[in-house]
């Protein structure tokens, strides 16, 4: 774990127009400059709207400002007739280095299969762009097959044709968890991380498990951010909610173990 650098991803989801992510930005640099946060203790990212990303990509360029830019979601395809798609060559020519792919709301709203998934991943991949690959069971999932049955079947999926050297992200997000206020136990969420590490270990060996960052998600806040960190297998998280409020995004960034 120690090797790993705790990542802090901030998914905006349909939240914050250009000029509104441009503000946030700057606001979140100023408080964790002010706070004397010491940079590259944590990595930070935001995943802003497509609309924003070449805004938010000019300022943190022009700024210099330490945060890593990552989109929502990208095309399985690199160009052609996909109307309203945004092809990973497109994002990687603006900075973006990490995609989510697989999120929970693109499985349930866009019918999102573990096939579609693992052709996103590869077309991140293809285009130098880190996967944070999204991973989660529902409440009835959790009843029925427990915790990690489920999670763990989507990661392996996903990993299909992954070679072993590929730089990957993995975010465990129980459903139920999301936007929910109730968030895992870090306990729950230390079980499940675990077993996902196995399966990355199984895909990609034990070189890439040692690496790769697992992330949790859902319902993470200041309050609880710590006890998700002290844990040997949770290497960061994916904050919805709170990561569009610059007071609350900061804290968790400046968690403290
Ligand atoms: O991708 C992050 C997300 O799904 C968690 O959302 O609002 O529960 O932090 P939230």
């Amino acid at each position: 774990k120690t090797t790993r650098i705790p990542l802090i991803a901030g998914n905006w989801k349909m939240n914050l127009d250009h000029l509104q992510a441009v503000a946030f930005v700057q606001k979140l640099h100023w408080t964790l400059k002010d706070a004397k946060h010491e940079e590259g203790s944590v990595e930070v990212a935001v995943f802003p709207p497509f609309t924003d990303i070449r805004s938010v990509q000019t300022l943190i360029d022009a700024d210099k400002i330490p945060f890593a830019l990552g989109a929502q979601d990208l095309s399985a395809h690199d160009s052609g007739a996909y109307t309203g798609e945004v092809s990973g060559a497109f994002l990687s020519k603006l900075d973006v280095g990490y995609v989510i792919i697989g999120h929970s709301e693109r499985r349930e709203y866009h019918a999102e299969t573990d096939e579609v998934v693992a052709s996103k991943v590869s077309a991140a991949l293809k285009h130098g762009i880190v996967p944070v690959i999204c991973v989660g069971e529902t409440a009835e999932d959790l009843e029925k097959h427990g915790a990690s049955a489920v999670p763990a079947g989507q990661l392996e999926a996903a990993l299909d044709g992954v070679s072993a050297d590929a730089d990957i992200v993995v975010a465990y997000e129980p459903v139920w968890a999301i936007g929910s206020g109730q968030a895992a136990t870090p306990q729950q969420a230390q079980d499940v991380c675990a077993v996902l590490r196995e399966v990355v270990a199984k895909a990609l060996g034990a070189d890439a498990a040692a690496r790769t960052r697992i992330l949790y998600g859902g319902s993470v806040k200041a309050a609880n951010i710590a006890g998700f960190m002290r844990e040997p297998d949770v290497d960061g998280a994916l904050v919805g909610g709170a990561s569009l409020v610059v007071d609350d995004f900061a804290a968790i960034i400046r968690f403290q173990k």
